[in-house]
């Protein structure tokens, strides 16, 4: 008997040195210390064993035991720090690998001019406000002292919805819409949507402009000139060299275009300004008395001055486009310039 046990526990060693799952180690664990196990079965067998020799057979089939259960806890210990570092090889992560970039979106180039004009404007005390884009035409044109059959009419031509209602041609109609609200003093600047049927490299059917309105007592040219030259040096550079040229609409008088010398060339002659050397910027003028009058305004006691320019001119001549149509066609490209 002393010599099965013997066996039995070398045959129970080796076969746990050659296993290599957990599976395998359980199985053997059952097979020599389970209930119906080798070693169980020995032990029930102990009446054959002489009496004498009973009680250290009994010891040594403790000893086989223990030292047979230990092997297999510490195999099963191996089998679990295996299974750790497998698993930690699998889900490894290199963290020297670059990083997905997250793609931002930019600030489209005409609203970022945008919001540069209305923080100057807004830093001289104007307010911020908007006006419709489908308008009528007593705002659009009327109330702007241009009558139906004005042949001021033809420097816009114009997108009718209906016979008195217009997609706004201009932001100038604000200037109305305002002046009716609120009694001077008003310093309002009006940036939004405007429509004309035209487009080639420097027009596209709806664009964007700003419109500028104060309206105080005492205003004169000179406020007006004083502010527009302050506005585009801020917006150009201190260098830029401007002209107030005398011009006309029928909505302010006298009226003015400004121009800067030509950012291209310098004031030499170029493509981009018609070999002028001049580029027109923005049109402007004392409140026409009629408009006042229109609005309830006594142009006895108040005057003022308007202005309005086009953002797309202002963004192409600050970054160098020299097609419109591109803002329009958000090639991500383009847009991700500026
Ligand atoms: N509304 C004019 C235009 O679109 C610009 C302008 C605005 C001129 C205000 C004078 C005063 O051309």
């Amino acid at each position: 008997m002393s010599g099965e046990l013997q066996q039995l526990e070398k045959d129970a060693l080796a076969e746990l040195a050659a296993v290599t799952t957990e599976e395998q180690i359980l199985a053997v664990r059952t097979k020599y210390l389970g209930r119906k196990g080798l070693l169980t079965g020995l032990l029930r067998n102990i009446a054959q064993v002489p009496d004498a020799e009973k009680p250290l057979f009994g010891k040594r089939c403790n000893e086989v035991k223990n030292s047979v259960n230990c092997k297999i806890e510490d195999a099963l210990k191996v089998q679990l720090t295996r299974k750790r570092e497998d698993l930690l090889l699998k889900e490894k992560i290199d963290v020297t690998l670059p990083g997905r970039v997250v793609k931002c979106g930019r600030i489209h180039p005409v609203i970022q001019v945008r919001r540069e004009i209305c923080a100057i404007f807004a830093s001289f005390g104007f307010s911020i406000v908007e006006g419709p884009e489908v308008e009528l035409d007593y705002y659009n044109f009327e109330a702007l002292n241009i009558p139906k059959d004005h042949p001021a009419r033809d420097m816009q031509d114009t997108f009718y919805i209906e016979e008195n209602i217009v997609l706004r041609t201009h932001t100038s109609p604000v200037q109305v819409r305002i002046m009716e609200k609120m009694k001077p003093p008003v310093r309002i600047l009006s940036p939004g949507r405007v429509y004309r049927p035209d487009s080639d490299v420097s027009h596209t059917p709806m664009f964007h402009q700003i419109e500028g309105l104060l309206v105080e007592k005492g205003v004169s040219f000179a406020d007006l000139k004083g502010m527009l030259t302050a506005f585009l040096k801020k917006v150009f550079g201190r260098e830029t060299t401007l002209r107030f040229r005398p011009s006309f609409f029928p909505f302010t008088e006298p009226s003015a275009e400004v121009d800067i010398r030509c950012v291209m060339c310098n004031g030499r002659g170029c493509r981009v300004c018609g070999q002028s050397g001049w580029l027109e910027i923005l049109g402007s003028g004392m409140v026409d008395p009629a408009v006042f009058q229109n609005v309830g305004y006594d142009p006895e006691e108040y005057t003022g001055f308007a202005f309005g320019l086009g953002l797309e001119r202002i963004a192409m001549l600050k970054y160098g486009i020299s097609d419109i149509r591109l803002f329009f066609e958000n090639d991500i490209r383009f847009l991700r310039q500026f």
